[in-house]
């Protein structure tokens, strides 16, 4: 039985959205943006240049490391070639027309004739990048557990009454995991870094990963890069990083032996086992047995006639077949690098390659094998083989050789299935294969599965039909997506048993259990294509359309300690509390401040008049300031993410913390802010359209970047799989270029809202919840009209509508009264009006605000759960001096 980690979550208080509405607003101005780095240093990119190559085609695609995608490049593209870092440049593509076509590119003529034909659609989606973290692991048919391309561990279990997910990471300071192995009901997880942990319970019964240590005579660190589960389930071959054949017996009292490597050659990866002999692949693409009863020990299986087909086979796991051809026949399936299917086979103890290829303009990346039981009582299989494309074909083969059939069962609507990586068969006619997005996509005999159907007992001896549907299986927010995890409390998403809803109606709901049917949930996606690097030109259209000022004037250092505020003169000053006493504190900058873009770990982020981001750190009781602009890749910036998650309210410190800034050109950009790193990303822009600002940044989904587009659409940046998706809304629905409020109400539950602006005003929220998935609403009624610099903030406390000049929608009416009563005191400059300068949470129970006078006011809310005016603070810069406090609610 499972075990599960209870995820220790900080609550999150009850959230408020305040909403001001203005008549008078200041025009629209944008500050500026930037971004771009890379953090997937770990995979090799392999950049076959040829000096020498006449040109045929008119398209060329980059492999880009910090997105793992393919790119489209402008040309003219400088070929470089680089040896140690030390790049030259030997030879330049230039755009041709059309017709002029010829590619030569020598002995690798072939897989470039192969790589040309990529299919149309890809083409539009980029082709797929490598998800090296993406494993998945069954372990019984009512659990399977996951990797997944952040490097979290999940699984995904049947509690008797639906599937719920529960969390098994890594501690922070082992890395990302990159598979699970279990034998002898023991869960190894390997690390990314090549390290094992074995899951163990803790004294008070709960799971934790210890490390499981290596253990060889030598004294040599041996670090793990993939590994295979003998047939038997007793033992596990290992596969080093730096090419060694290790293998584990004896879990229980581990028993470590080091196979070594074959002569002149390494183990790159291990294909399968049988019967205690291992086959495995070298890097440079050579198939060897090793055999340890026999000698020699290695064995190396070579093409024996000349092929015209590439024979190289991919380092990977392939696939075992028994009793194919006959009583003693072995049968293993490999892929070649060019991405056809091959066959070892040994028959009459003679073994054979046979070559099975690929349909036309397609290419194998990874097969999984079907075993399935007929009518006779005899088993006969398929093969699943992913594709470059995203696609999944499936190889029939009959007991007569010679016919083979190829069906293609394409991929989920907008999802591709991830490259390289190997599926599962979950049950007879039900298979799981990892998506590219980070989902699992199951393919399934209708009706006989999806997230709906649990494992269902082996009754159905009928011959299997090819008639396959895919369902889409969200995966949690640790990906970016939507699943829950379950909960240790009893109710339907109980982490060990299901127990049904006893109350009807809205109870279930709030309980959990699923109503949505299978695939309607995820039709509110659509995969977006990244749009072309974009130069740091700036767009005038989209710079007088957005407004900048209003929403980044405010913004907090250290909660409840220190906030900025921007004048519109572009003067920054600091409000601070010293030993309780509060200051105004100026900084100095070179050139105009234009807002406050980001905060993070006391690190401010702001943007100036040249559009330049520059970070503030503080060292003793200076700020020390820094471009960040003229840093490797940096870019300028015109905004930022709406709101910071206080650090108190972030559910965990990850080396991947980032913030998100709106280019000057309107593209995506990511800057690592963990540890200082302060790395750039180029994450562009949805090929359609430009990005106007961020909605959201990670308030609402962990890893999930919320934007509005110049064309009035709601889109969506995944920070771990680095992919686009647009959000479907209604043709008539136009949303504003305004940020956005994210809301959730509590950190256990995906269910919340954002709420954004439409273009005539009226106030639009997207929401998400376990039963009906994602949906709009338009609101409006009750509040006349709004303003651009309408706005929200995600803090405490019950819906509170705010609106100085209109009726507002429900506030405390007497506080208002008497504090109205009391501004009519005060001299002529002053005007308590709320200003449509967007507000910012100082702590959990309190909201700063602009007035029109240049003064700021502060709304607290009471133990009685009451927002009231607590105090207008004056600043350095306002004309009207009065200070007011009102006297704190009884
Ligand atoms: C880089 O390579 C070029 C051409 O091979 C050589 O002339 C130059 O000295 C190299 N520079 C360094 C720093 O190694
Ligand atoms: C910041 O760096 C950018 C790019 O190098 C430069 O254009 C800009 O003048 C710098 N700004 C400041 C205030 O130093
Ligand atoms: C937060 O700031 C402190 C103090 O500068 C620093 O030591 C720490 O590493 C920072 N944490 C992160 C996650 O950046």
């Amino acid at each position: 039985m499972p075990g599960f980690f209870p995820r220790s979550f900080l609550s999150w208080p009850i959230i408020t959205i305040i909403i001001i509405t203005t008549q008078s607003l200041s025009s629209p101005k944008i500050l500026s943006c930037s971004c771009s780095s890379s953090w997937c240093q770990h995979h090799n990119i392999h950049q076959h240049t040829n000096p020498k190559f006449q040109q045929k085609t008119t398209t060329f695609w980059e492999f880009e490391q910090e997105s793992n995608t393919w790119v489209q490049v402008k040309l003219p593209y400088d070929l470089l070639s680089c040896v140690n870092n030390n790049c030259t440049k030997v030879g330049v593509i230039e755009p041709v027309s059309d017709d002029q076509t010829r590619i030569e590119l020598g002995q690798n003529k072939i897989e470039g004739q192969r790589k040309k034909k990529v299919k149309t659609d890809e083409r539009k989606i980029g082709a797929l990048g490598s998800r090296n973290r993406i494993s998945v692991t069954k372990m019984s048919d009512d659990s399977i557990w996951v990797s997944g391309v952040s490097g979290s561990i999940y699984e995904r279990f049947w509690n008797g009454i639906q599937w719920v997910i529960a969390p098994h990471e890594l501690p922070l300071q082992a890395g990302y995991a990159v598979y699970v192995f279990l034998v002898k009901h023991i869960v190894l997880a390997l690390s990314e870094a090549g390290i094992l942990y074995q899951m163990q319970l803790s004294e008070n019964s709960q799971p934790i990963w210890v490390e499981f240590p290596v253990i060889l005579d030598s004294s040599m660190a041996i670090r793990i890069k993939s590994g295979v589960i003998s047939h038997n389930r007793e033992k596990i071959y290992f596969c080093t990083k730096n090419g060694l054949l290790l293998e584990l017996s004896d879990i229980n009292t581990p028993r470590w032996l080091n196979h070594g490597k074959p002569p002149g050659a390494d183990v790159a990866a291990i294909v399968d086992d049988a019967a205690e002999v291992i086959f495995t692949i070298s890097s440079t693409g050579d198939l060897y047995e090793f055999d340890p009863s026999s000698k020699p020990l290695w064995k190396k299986h070579i093409w024996s006639q000349e092929s015209t087909e590439y024979t190289a086979l991919t380092p990977s796991t392939g696939c075992t077949v028994h009793r194919r051809t006959g009583p003693h026949s072995d049968s293993l399936f490999l892929l070649t690098k060019g991405g056809n299917l091959v066959e070892r086979r040994l028959h009459q103890r003679k073994w054979k390659w046979v070559t099975h290829g690929s349909p036309k303009d397609q290419q194998f990346t990874a097969m999984t094998l079907m075993m399935t039981v007929d009518e006779t009582h005899t088993s006969s299989f398929s093969l699943f083989l992913a594709t470059t494309s995203g696609s999944i074909v499936q190889y029939y083969i009959s007991k007569q050789e010679g016919k083979k059939t190829w069906v293609n069962h394409v991929h989920p609507p907008h999802a591709k299935v991830a490259k390289g990586v190997a599926g599962l068969q979950l049950q007879a006619g039900r298979l799981i294969f990892p998506l590219d997005d980070g989902r699992l996509g199951e393919l399934h005999q209708s009706k006989t599965g999806g997230d709906e159907v649990g494992p269902s007992p082996p009754v159905n001896r009928r011959r299997v039909s090819t008639q396959y549907t895919w369902s889409i299986i969200d995966a949690p927010e640790s990906e970016g997506w939507n699943a829950e995890y379950c909960t240790e409390d009893r109710g339907p998403l109980n982490c060990i048993s299901g127990v049904k809803d006893e109350i009807n109606g809205d109870e279930t709901h709030r309980s959990g259990l699923r109503r949505r049917s299978g695939n309607k949930a995820h039709e509110n996606y659509y995969l977006v294509s990244p749009g072309s690097k974009l130069k740091d030109e700036p767009d005038v259209d989209r710079e007088s359309s957005v407004s900048v000022g209003v929403n980044f004037r405010l913004r907090v250092m250290y909660e409840g300690r220190s906030f900025f505020l921007v004048t519109v003169e572009g003067i920054t000053y600091e409000y601070l509390d010293v030993e309780n006493a509060w200051f105004w504190l100026k900084h100095e900058h070179a050139m105009g401040v234009r807002g406050v873009v980001g905060s993070y770990n006391g690190s401010l982020f702001l943007v100036n008049e040249n559009k330049d981001l520059i970070v503030g750190e503080r060292a003793g009781n200076d700020l020390t300031w820094i471009n960040c602009s003229a840093m490797k890749k940096g870019r300028q910036v015109v905004g930022g993410p709406p709101w910071d998650v206080a650090p108190s309210k972030s559910p965990k410190v990850t080396l991947e913390d980032s913030l998100f800034f709106v280019g000057k050109s309107g593209g995506l950009l990511q800057l690592t802010v963990a540890l200082k790193k302060l790395k750039w990303k180029d994450c562009r822009n949805p090929s359609n359209t430009k990005v106007a600002s961020i909605v959201d940044q990670e308030v609402f989904r962990e890893n999930i970047v919320f934007v509005v587009g110049m064309d009035g659409h709601l889109y969506q940046y995944n920070k771990v799989t680095g992919l686009w998706h647009g959000h479907h809304q209604s043709r008539h629905m136009v949303l504003s270029r305004q940020p956005g409020t994210a809301m959730r109400g509590s950190r256990q539950s995906l269910s919340g809202s954002l709420f954004m602006i439409s273009e005539d005003g009226r106030l639009i929220e997207y929401y998400w919840n376990q039963m009906e998935g994602w949906g709009w609403v338009e609101h409006g009624i009750g509040i006349k009209r709004f303003g651009n610099g309408a706005t929200g903030f995600p803090s405490t406390g019950n819906i509170v509508g705010e609106n100085l000049e209109e009726e507002e929608v429900c506030v405390d009416q007497e506080i208002r009264v008497n504090t109205r009563k009391e501004y009519q005191k005060e001299s002529e400059n002053c005007d308590p009006k709320v200003a449509p300068t967007r507000p910012i949470p100082f702590t959990e129970t309190s909201v700063i605000f602009e007035l029109i006078d240049g003064r700021l006011a502060e709304m607290r809310r009471t133990d009685d759960l009451q927002w009231v005016w607590w105090r207008t603070i004056g600043t350095p810069t306002t004309r009207c001096n009065v200070i007011y406090w009102t006297a704190a609610a009884k």
